[in-house]
């Protein structure tokens, strides 16, 4: 049986399991039921969800609902799963959703030690203008702090009356009593909007989260005579495999991971260095053709920087037949990843500035 632990390092090897063992719902089974998909869901990047049909009808019916996603601004940098998570909160924008994205800083003050003040100033510096850098609309979204929202909290106190402590070490495992706290949090963030608006809501997370939306649909479950909550929906994104190729974060080294932003020049050397799937030799290449599947390089852009899908598979045919080498298709890799850094660091310095417009709720 798989264990996930959200606040762990593991990365997961066997998605397929991984929807069995949690019986979630493969993503590949409701790409004719959204809209346009976006090539995230289409390469099964996006590889899972639950109660994904719900959000489909309302988005098919115009029915209202919500898509809400939060992060805790523990560093000053994010990563590339957080890219993930954003693009797929502007895809449920863009298909109407009502948006919410909070800044767990009861969660990283808990888990993290981090003051509320040091995360505040962080978010309003860098978070909240790097979702808006990454595609989120600061006019459309609604942004909160979980400190200073009365309904999260007041959620979370009733909460933990409906929860035994055996429910939660069966779910997360040991558990510290600030994990309680922020998951009686979360769950409190996942359903809050509905006291305003019966209406059932998607949460886009990593696959790392699923221990949350279990609790809280327990909860759901449980609360149905006070609060009839729908069930949350939620979108599940596999992990960003380190360059080095190695599958425990917290072992590969710091060169194997590029964060958002970095230096677009240090970014690009990380590239040249990532692991392919490049055989022995140049001749036995030009005769085998490469691994494609086995390349970090190519995993980076069928997972950030190339969303045109005939792009992607030329990419691949021509490595498979042995026409595009590995040296060549790094120099190709490293220029889009410097070209990534610049327009981010671009779009951040013009998302900054959108201060004004920027939608808090209290
Ligand atoms: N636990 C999440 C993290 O580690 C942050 C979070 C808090 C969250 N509340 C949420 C995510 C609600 C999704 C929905 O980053």
């Amino acid at each position: 049986m798989n264990k996930i632990d959200p606040w762990g390092t593991e990365l997961i090897e066997d998605y397929a399991r991984l929807i069995k063992d949690f019986g979630l719902e493969p993503m590949e089974d409701f790409l004719s039921d959204f809209p346009k998909p976006n090539y995230l869901m289409r390469r099964g990047i996006v590889f899972a969800g639950q109660d994904l049909k719900q959000i489909a009808d309302a988005i098919k019916e115009k029915k209202p609902f919500y898509c809400l996603t939060g992060m805790m601004p523990s560093s000053e940098r994010i990563h590339f799963g957080t890219k993930t998570v954003i693009e797929m909160v502007k895809y449920f924008q863009e298909q109407k959703a009502k948006t919410f994205v909070l800044i767990a800083d009861l969660e990283s003050a808990a888990t993290r030690g981090i003051s509320l003040k040091e995360a505040r100033e962080r978010a309003l510096n860098f978070y909240i203008p790097a979702y808006i850098a990454l595609g989120l609309d600061p006019k459309k979204t609604i942004f909160y702090f979980q400190s200073e929202n009365d309904q999260v909290k007041n959620l979370a106190y009733l909460f933990s009356q409906k929860i035994t402590m055996n429910e939660f070490k069966a779910i997360y495992g040991e558990i510290h009593p600030s994990r309680i706290l922020s998951a009686l949090a979360q769950a409190g963030d996942i359903l809050f909007p509905q006291l305003e608006e019966k209406m059932p809501g998607v949460i886009p997370v990593g696959i790392d989260q699923s221990p949350h939306i279990r609790l809280t649909r327990d909860i759901v479950r449980r609360t149905k005579s006070e609060f009839n909550f729908f069930l949350p929906s939620a979108t599940y994104h596999k992990f960003v495999p380190a360059l080095d190729g190695s599958n425990k974060m917290s072992k590969s080294n710091p060169n194997s991971f590029i964060s958002i932003p970095e230096n677009p020049i240090d970014s690009g050397k990380k590239m040249s260095k990532a692991l392919t799937g490049g055989r022995n030799t140049i001749e036995e290449q030009k005769k085998l053709g490469g691994i494609p599947e086995k390349c970090m390089v190519f995993e980076m852009y069928k997972q950030h920087l190339i969303e045109d899908d005939k792009k992607l598979q030329k990419i691949f045919d021509d490595c498979k037949k042995g026409k595009l080498l590995c040296k060549e298709d790094k120099e190709n890799a490293v220029n889009l990843m410097i070209l990534f850094q610049q327009d981010f660091q671009k779009k951040l310095d013009k998302a900054k500035k959108t201060r004004k417009q920027w939608k808090f709720f209290k």
